[in-house]
């Protein structure tokens, strides 16, 4: 393997060096060994930010290890017959300005969501409510989005105002996450707790909007039943900040890179000129005397001077030696199911598929089996390309009668986020004490992309700090901002 190879040519560069009786190499230049598990944001954003921020006072090896065949974890693609299509994380935030700023550093290309599209909420037997199509004949776009506006103030009144100013204000907060000269914080707590956002995550969604004065209908309606079970498949009885962080979800100005998410993941592992193992699965972490062994499935054992996990370890089985104790914590599936050809309009009892609105909520009855439909293309009147969300997998029968014709389907079941539940309990950063660190304690707070790079921009310091005894000089301001000042505008 690489790795060997290349920790064999700088042993005999230092025989060399030896021989020539040169052998003044400095103990503080030995190269450090990181590896990490998993190449989702996570992970990627990790060894971008060890690379960032390391210099030739600090050298890094930097190893990633991922147990499938491609990068970028919970982003990701699904061809549905022929056109590509996010099948996990689909959208960005345009202040989440780490992810903003990898794209800019990368070279990536962001797209927007142009048009606002129809929606409608489902109870099983009639919508209940629902927005005028955009694009109908007689109002241009512009008078029906203003219609389409007003349509949900009118059946939410004040709420509305009071729900976006409650997700500003958790935006805002959040915001000083980007400061210059922050601390590297050991603890999810101690790092929420900075910025005022810890107790967002000890009380329930539902609960905080409550104290905010809103209305009892908005919370049953908009934000349970289309929102957090859209975006994280739960209730309002989810934490607060995971919740308000899907009520930011669902605001406008939302963005994705073209090419793919995943697109991220990759350029970043290039950037940082990582070693990159695919099909690496990581089977036990042991360490004795500040060594640790990463045993693969493949049978090889890889040491590391530092490890970083960039996976949620609920349902993946690495075993520890000594072993670590994390809190309860279950991750909640999500099943994705692409269809591309026609939806049934007599399942909405519609007239006709044209009356049918692209995004479609369901209340939480048991008469719907399914979280949402939507439109994810329209190649035609009669060939669309759809995605639906459900909380368990949906049988051929139920697609039977929700698509009147089916010319393929695609059936994913991930295992998505953590379920959010009042009061949160985090793992710590640090797992051992030593240099085994976690990135994805930090998820149970909320699970984005952008996230999960801030908690990894948050672990690298810590690590660097802590592998060069503080000697680090922490030159770190925001590193990653991008100078397309007009995305930064307020929600
Ligand atoms: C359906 C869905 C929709 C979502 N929508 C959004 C959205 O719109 N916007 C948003 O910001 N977020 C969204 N999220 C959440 C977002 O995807 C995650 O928060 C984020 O991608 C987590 O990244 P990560 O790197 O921490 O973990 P992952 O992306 O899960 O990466 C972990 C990697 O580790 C690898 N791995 C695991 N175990 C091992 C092992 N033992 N050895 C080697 N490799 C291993 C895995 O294969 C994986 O590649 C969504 C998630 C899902 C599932
Ligand atoms: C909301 O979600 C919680 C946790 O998943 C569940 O126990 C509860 O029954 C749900 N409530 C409603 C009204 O669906
Ligand atoms: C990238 O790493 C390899 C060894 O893994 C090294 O030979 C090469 O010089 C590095 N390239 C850059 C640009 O740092
Ligand atoms: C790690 O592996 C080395 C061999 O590469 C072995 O000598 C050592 O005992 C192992 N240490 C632990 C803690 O497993
Ligand atoms: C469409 O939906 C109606 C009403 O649920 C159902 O009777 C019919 O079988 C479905 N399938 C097709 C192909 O129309
Ligand atoms: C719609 O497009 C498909 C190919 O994508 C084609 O087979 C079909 O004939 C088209 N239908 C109409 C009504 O144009
Ligand atoms: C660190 O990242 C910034 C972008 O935020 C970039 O301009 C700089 O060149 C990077 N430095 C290194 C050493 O990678």
């Amino acid at each position: 393997m690489m790795p060997m190879a290349s920790r064999k040519s700088v042993l005999l560069l230092l025989l060399l060096l030896l021989e020539l009786g040169l052998a003044v190499v400095p103990a503080i230049c030995a190269v450090h060994r990181v590896c990490i598990v998993g190449s989702g944001i996570a992970g990627a954003s990790t060894a971008f930010f060890l690379r960032n921020y390391s210099d030739s006072n600090l050298p890094l090896d930097i190893h990633i290890f991922e147990q499938r065949d491609v990068v970028g974890g919970r982003m990701a693609m699904v061809d549905l017959a022929g056109d590509k299509f996010e099948a996990g994380a689909s959208i960005l935030h345009p202040k989440n300005l780490y992810t903003v700023g990898f794209t800019d550093l990368l070279g990536l290309k962001r797209v927007t969501e142009s048009d606002s599209s129809a929606f409608g909420f489902w109870d099983g037997e009639k919508f209940v409510f629902r927005t005028l199509q955009p694009g109908c004949s007689v109002f241009s776009k512009k008078i029906t989005d203003l219609l389409n506006t007003l349509a949900v103030v009118w059946r939410y009144g004040l709420s509305l105002f009071q729900m976006r100013s409650h997700v500003q204000r958790l935006l805002e907060r959040f915001t000083q996450l980007y400061a210059a000269n922050r601390k590297a914080y050991s603890t999810v707590e101690d790092l929420l707790r900075s910025v005022e956002l810890y107790d967002a995550t000890q009380h329930t969604l539902a609960d905080e909007l409550i104290a905010e004065g809103l209305s009892a209908q908005i919370i049953n309606e908009l934000v349970t039943q289309v929102i957090t079970r859209i975006n994280y498949g739960q209730n309002a009885t989810l934490s607060g900040l995971a919740g308000s962080v899907a009520l930011c979800g669902s605001g406008a100005d939302l963005w994705a890179v073209a090419g793919g998410n995943w697109r991220m993941a990759d350029g970043l592992i290039k950037y940082a000129n990582a070693s990159l193992y695919l099909n690496e699965k990581v089977v036990s972490i042991s360490s004795a005397k500040n060594l640790y062994n990463l045993s693969l499935a493949s049978g090889e054992v890889e040491n590391c001077d530092a490890v970083v996990i960039a996976t949620p370890l609920d349902e993946e089985k690495i075993s520890f030696d000594p072993p670590i104790h994390l809190p309860d914590r279950h991750m909640q599936h999500t099943f994705v199911t692409f269809v591309r050809g026609l939806a049934n309009a007599s399942y909405f009892n519609l007239e006709s598929i044209s009356s049918m609105p692209d995004l479609i909520g369901t209340l939480e009855t048991s008469a719907v089996p399914f979280t949402s439909i939507s439109v994810l293309k329209s190649y035609n009147d009669s060939d669309k390309a759809y995605k639906v969300f459900s909380r368990n997998a949906v049988s051929d029968d139920l697609l039977d009668l929700l698509f009147s014709r089916r010319d393929s389907t695609i059936r994913l079941d991930w295992a998505a986020y953590p379920h959010f539940k009042a009061p949160e309990h985090f793992a710590s950063f640090i797992l051992d004490g030593q240099h085994l660190y976690y990135i994805n304690a930090f998820e149970n707070a909320a699970s984005t992309i952008e996230t999960s790079a801030l908690a990894a921009e948050n672990v690298v310091r810590l690590l660097l700090e802590r592998l060069s005894h503080g000697s680090l000089k922490t030159k770190v301001s925001i590193p990653v901002v991008s100078s397309d000042r007009k995305l930064y505008k307020d929600l």
